[in-house]
């Protein structure tokens, strides 16, 4: 969608549809826009409809010829002093759907919306995130013209209105903000949402090839099997033993132009396909595998967005891609394998294989590159999303400081996260008796004692892990910003996190 700022007066130039704002209680709408007899009109119809301007409620009205704006979108704020950011892009994605809805091309957002956030700039950045989030479509494999059918009935420009040179810098700013933060997001959207067939270790690779670059401010190294070998990730060769694709470890590094000693890594799971391997999953539980390369795919958002995000933080971004599929050659319950820094794994399940090739990303992290910190995002398990349902991602540290950052991030960026106890006793379950550790703790706990596994990889350094499991995708639609599919779960949070600091 395109976006401009309009100088001239609402109801002077022809829009398909104005989305005006209004607090509850007092509703009042067309101040200074609509001609009186229209304005008194309107508002007689919203009070017939019942309009209170709550939360959420939303009045679609057709204004007939008689001004230039062919419909009005009023949309309820709510309590006054009560909307939250989050609540804003919500709203904003609702005010897209409607439009689309309405069949409107261009759209005129009313500052009564804009004024709701304090600063011009996040009002502008969280309006068009939530537009943009909110048209989100995956065309790529459809016939030509069911997209262009689509385009054709969706909005094309947003108009905004404009303001004092000093704002209008600042709305600019968050136009900007909103569309990197907004086209990361649909980078790991694609990435999840793109068949298995296609999204193979090479093309994860390739993918953030791409993103390294003169200028971005980014390196990116790749390693085959060979290196791999060398290097002692044994763990993860075994995973992707059983495919005919090789598996590979790539290494972003972002280094900012300014100096600074901070350091972060952020590893993300990258299984291409998760078939279970020979613990081969039933095929109801297989369906929606492509997806396990989710916490990659946002790294490698959160890579696109860094030259423009401009964090004052060198940032490391691992992931090791592999495919898990059974065959004659694939790694088998009982097998012994080792990770890079020595420990050994038992084998009892080889649909636990996320942990086993995070263990070689996290150790490689943790003794190579020496970070203040470490995050990894990975569709771990199944249990989280027993446990906490399909919206909601569970975080488990041993860093208080990181725990609460990572969660304000996730708060501010409409990422529903919440906390699960790293409970130490537990470690008991993953105890082998011929192996250092063992690859699955049993169901009860499963969220806790996977994430302990990976624990014994991160050799001390701060750590945090974020199971996305559950929201990573979506056959819901439950929100408007969330279009069915890949939902690039954890690209804004990171975002927010690294901007922070
Ligand atoms: N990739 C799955 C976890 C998963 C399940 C992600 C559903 C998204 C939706 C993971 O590799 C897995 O298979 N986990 C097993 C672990 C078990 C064998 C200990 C699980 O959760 O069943
Ligand atoms: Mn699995
Ligand atoms: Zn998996």
């Amino acid at each position: 969608m395109e976006y401009s700022f309009r100088s001239e007066p609402l109801g002077s130039f022809a829009c398909d549809l104005a989305a005006e704002g209004v607090y509850q209680g007092a509703v009042a709408v067309g101040k200074g826009y609509l001609p009186d007899p229209v304005r008194s009109a309107v508002e007689s119809e919203l009070k017939r409809r019942g309009f209170e301007g709550k939360e959420g409620d939303c009045c679609l009205l057709a204004l007939l010829g008689q001004t230039s704006i062919r419909q009005l979108l009023i949309t309820g704020m709510g309590e006054r002093g009560k909307m939250t950011g989050e609540k804003f892009r919500t709203l904003s994605a609702k005010i897209l759907k409607a439009a689309n809805g309405a069949r409107a091309k261009d759209i005129y957002v009313h500052s009564s919306l804009l004024k709701n956030v304090r600063d011009p700039a996040l009002s502008v950045q969280l309006l068009v995130e939530g537009m943009e989030l909110a048209s989100y479509h995956f065309h790529a494999y459809r016939k030509h013209t069911a997209a262009e059918e689509i385009k054709k009935h969706s909005v094309a420009r947003v108009m905004l209105p404009s303001a004092d040179f000093a704002t209008r810098k600042r709305m600019e700013r968050g136009l900007e903000r909103g569309k990197s933060f907004s086209g990361a997001t649909a980078l790991a959207r694609d990435l999840v949402n793109t068949p298995s067939m296609f999204m193979h270790p090479r093309e994860m690779a390739q993918q953030a090839l791409k993103l390294a670059g003169r200028g971005t401010g980014i390196t990116c190294k790749v390693m085959n099997r060979e290196q791999m070998e060398k290097m002692g990730m044994h763990a993860s060769l075994a995973v992707g033993a059983g495919s005919q694709h090789e598996p590979l470890f790539v290494q972003l590094t972002y280094r900012p132009k300014v100096k600074t000693t901070k350091k972060i890594a952020v590893v993300g799971k990258a299984i291409t396909f998760d078939s279970g391997g020979l613990s081969l999953k039933p095929g109801d539980h297989m369906n929606d595998m492509k997806i396990d390369m989710a916490g990659a795919a946002a790294v490698l958002g959160l890579f696109k967005a860094l030259p423009d995000l401009k964090p004052r933080a060198e940032v490391h971004g691992l992931f090791i891609a592999a495919e898990n599929m059974p065959s004659g050659t694939a790694y088998r319950p009982g097998d012994i394998v080792a990770a890079m820094d020595g420990t050994t794994i038992e084998i009892e399940n080889t649909d636990a294989e996320g942990r086993v090739t995070l263990a070689d990303a996290l150790a490689y992290a943790a003794l190579k590159i020496k970070p203040q910190a470490i995050i990894d995002l990975a569709t771990l398990t199944g249990a989280v999303i027993i446990a906490l349902g399909s919206d909601v991602a569970g975080i488990l540290s041993t860093n208080k400081d990181l725990k609460q950052a990572l969660a304000h991030a996730a708060q501010d960026a409409g990422e529903p996260i919440w906390e699960l106890p790293l409970f130490r006793p537990y470690t008991e379950l993953i105890k082998s008796k011929i192996a250092d550790v063992r690859n699955v703790g049993g169901r009860a706990g499963g969220v806790i004692t996977a994430a302990l596994f990976l624990e014994k990889f991160v050799h001390g350094v701060p750590w945090a892990h974020i199971d996305i499991a559950g929201p990573s995708y979506t056959e819901r639609e439950t929100r408007p910003d969330l279009p069915y599919g890949a939902s690039g779960y954890g690209v804004r949070l990171l975002m927010k996190f690294l901007q922070k600091m």
